[in-house]
């Protein structure tokens, strides 16, 4: 009834009216973000699809890179999770029945020669809100994570302003988040942190890749770093409110030249290489290794776990064809202290990358070691 008489009463309008309203409605629906189009609800129930609406008090934030062990997550605490990997519906389905926020992954591959073009902004931001709003997917984390001069941190507050106000046209309950190093300094990123952090919901800290030493081995995520880096995102003004920490799910391996007394495994620093452009350590003798090959290791490791205090990390060595490897780690004993500390500093959530790193076949060994990597993030919450 109300659909046609206003059909009727258009008609009434000459045909200049029409045609100036059309042109409104054109200008309208191509710079309005609300418009995008959302693919048909894949769920069973098409409510699903729904943005989710719910504020969390407390987040678990995860990074997800496969699509392939969703279903072995524990998901009771869980609040967001970020995909870094493909687009599954089902995850999406999965996530909103539970008030679970999906939220896309964006800016890895953006160009910092772009920054400064505000067209090539504003295709970007209508790019990705459309990615989101088609997929039914409540935000997006920025994940920029590339090194600024001072003088263009501004740049990047301009993008992150300009997604933030065209997701939010889209979906009032959206969720932007920034990812930042361990503290608002360092890797050569001289963002506007506070400006970043106002922007946003929260920032997520990478409390990760901290390598304290080019010498000798050293931890992924040193608790004093961890703290020290909270404590200076407070100094700068930004509240424990705006801060979840991400906790590696991964460690390093290093490959030793010799041991020296203690364990201590030294390293050829020729193959450390620093790069002023970029800002980033490179150690020729570590690699990154996954938590479910970490429990592999440890079985051949030569001297069993041992607990560096100053740290509060583990490490162990083993051999490889003679040669002396040490492996720095986290396992649910460090996490713990790391989420508790969370909780001591009253940041907003904790979050790992990345909740792939564990084993979720049904080997009754690997489903205890990967429950008690789940269970150990019930220290933030309880
Ligand atoms: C700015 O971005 C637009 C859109 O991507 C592009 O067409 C244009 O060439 C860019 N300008 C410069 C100077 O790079
Ligand atoms: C974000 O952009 C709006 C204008 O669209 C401006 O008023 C506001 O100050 C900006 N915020 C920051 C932190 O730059
Ligand atoms: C542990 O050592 C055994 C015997 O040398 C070897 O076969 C196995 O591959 C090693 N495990 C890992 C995870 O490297
Ligand atoms: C922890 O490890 C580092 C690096 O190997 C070492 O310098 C430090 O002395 C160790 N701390 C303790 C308490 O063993």
């Amino acid at each position: 009834m109300a659909a046609s008489s206003g059909c009727n009463s258009l008609t009434m309008y000459s045909y200049s009216t029409v045609l100036l309203l059309s042109v409104l409605l054109a200008v309208f629906t191509g710079s309005n973000c609300f418009m995008h189009k959302a693919d048909p609800c894949p769920c069973k129930d098409p409510t699903l699809c729904n943005f989710i609406t719910k504020k969390p008090q407390k987040e678990l934030f995860v990074f997800q890179v496969t699509n392939e062990n969703w279903m072995e997550y524990d998901w009771s605490y869980i609040t967001t999770v970020a995909l870094f990997g493909p687009y599954t519906p089902d995850v999406m389905c999965h996530a909103h029945s539970k008030g679970i926020r999906l939220v896309m992954s964006g800016l890895t591959d953006y160009p910092v020669s772009q920054l400064s073009n505000a067209t090539h902004r504003s295709v970007w931001v209508k790019q990705q809100v459309q990615f989101a709003t088609k997929q039914h997917m409540d935000g997006i984390n920025i994940d920029f994570e590339k090194p600024l001069s001072p003088s263009r941190s501004e740049l990047l507050t301009a993008l992150v302003n300009e997604t933030a106000q065209a997701f939010r046209a889209a979906n009032p309950y959206a969720q932007i988040t920034v990812d930042v190093p361990y503290a608002p300094c360092g890797y050569g990123r001289y963002y506007d942190y506070n400006k970043l952090a106002s922007l946003c919901d929260f920032l997520v800290m990478m409390d990760y890749d901290m390598l304290q030493s080019s010498t000798h081995a050293t931890s992924n995520d040193g608790i004093n770093l961890i703290r020290k880096g909270i404590e200076a995102f407070q100094a700068v003004g930004i509240p424990a409110s705006k801060l979840v920490a991400a906790v590696p799910w991964y460690g390093y391996d290093f490959t030793c030249t010799h041991l020296l007394k203690d364990n201590i495994c030294n390293l050829d620093d020729q193959q450390y290489e620093y790069d002023v452009m970029t800002g980033i350590a490179t150690y020729g003798t570590h690699v990154q290794v996954v938590y479910k090959r970490i429990t592999q290791l440890l079985k051949n490791s030569t001297t069993g776990r041992i607990f560096n205090e100053t740290y509060e990390s583990p490490f162990f060595n083993y051999l490889v064809s003679g040669q002396t490897h040490q492996l720095w780690y986290d396992d649910p004993e460090s996490l713990m202290l790391r989420y508790n500390n969370a909780k001591s500093f009253q940041l907003r959530g904790v979050s790992m990358f990345q909740a792939d790193c564990l084993d979720y076949s049904d080997d009754p060994e690997a489903k205890a070691l990967t429950k008690a990597m789940w269970d150990a993030i019930n220290t933030f919450f309880v």
